[in-house]
């Protein structure tokens, strides 16, 4: 995937051109294995095999559900972890339990959809079991539920602000956009999908999240970069509209692509 290429290629600079091809390809793998937890991904599809969940309330509770019925291997978790236990037991043997801490070691790809004002914690505290994963964050800041941190975040945009809670990580902001209750009701929708707008600076790890919000039954539109992640923050016109990817696209003018970089900073 060229993705993957970019990503390798950019990690070590000049290797290409100075080595046979598959002695390339070779390193880059072994490269990309140490370097990220990646391993796991299927690297033909961006198909992650195990996914944790850090805080199955509302949202990640329903993409658990989605993607449980997608065949993904999935750890729900809890701080107390066995009030999650009839829900993955109805999920299926794929689905397991644990704390946010096994669920951030467990995962090729976390998803971290806790309160906004719970980032800081999460980050900080699992900041080892996350380090280099591909994690989605689904979290909105509330100044009335999360205090003032939240009203920060809004002034910088989510994606920005969110990357400082997480450093290390390979982040995505998806699935913010949309109320748990249409997650649940337009997944896999007859007719054209419902859009789910992502952004994200890591090319890998927007392939797995496109790839996850297609197996969760909508059709992702990559909006550009971390700093393009506040065209769908809360408060902006295409926050919990119903959107199809070209409905979505002409809101936000991605004609020809993801959204140019003016587009954020102007907003
Ligand atoms: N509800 C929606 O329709 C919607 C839509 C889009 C985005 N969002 C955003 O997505 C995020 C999650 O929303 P939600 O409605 O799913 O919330 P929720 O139903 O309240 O679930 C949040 C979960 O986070 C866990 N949690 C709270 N503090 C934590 C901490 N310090 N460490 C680890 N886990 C913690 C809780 O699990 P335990 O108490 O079991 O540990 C809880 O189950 C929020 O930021 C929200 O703004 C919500």
């Amino acid at each position: 995937m060229s993705s993957q290429g970019n990503v390798v290629g950019s990690a070590i600079p000049g290797l290409v051109g100075r080595r046979h091809a598959a002695a390339w390809a070779a390193a880059a793998l072994a490269l990309m294995a140490a370097a990220y937890p990646l391993a796991a991904v299927h690297a033909a599809d961006a198909k992650p095999t195990k996914i944790g969940i850090i805080g199955t309330g509302k949202i990640g509770g329903t993409l658990a559900t989605l993607w449980a019925k997608a065949g993904y291997s999935l750890m729900l978790s809890s701080r107390h972890p066995g009030e999650l236990k009839s829900l993955a037991k109805s999920l299926g043997r794929n689905v397991e339990v644990g704390t946010p801490r096994a669920a951030a070691a467990f995962g090729d790809v976390v998803l971290i959809s806790v309160p906004y004002g719970a980032l800081p914690q999460v980050g900080h505290d699992l900041a080892h079991e996350l380090h280099g994963k591909v994690v989605l964050d689904t979290g909105n800041p509330y100044p009335q539920r999360d205090g003032s941190m939240a009203e920060d975040a809004r002034r910088k945009g989510t994606g920005v602000a969110s990357a400082e809670y997480l450093p290390g990580v390979r982040l995505v902001r998806a699935f913010n956009a949309i109320s748990y209750k249409d997650l649940a009701s337009q997944s896999h929708r007859s007719g054209e999908p419902i859009a789910i707008p992502l952004a994200g600076d890591d090319p890998q790890a927007l392939a797995v999240a496109q790839r996850l919000v297609r197996d969760a039954g909508f059709e992702p539109v990559v909006v550009g970069g971390l700093a393009q992640a506040r065209l769908f923050d809360v408060g902006t016109p295409v926050y919990v509209k119903l959107l199809t990817a070209p409905e979505l696209r002409q809101e936000l003018g991605l004609t020809g692509g993801a959204a140019p970089h003016k587009a954020a900073s102007s907003h």
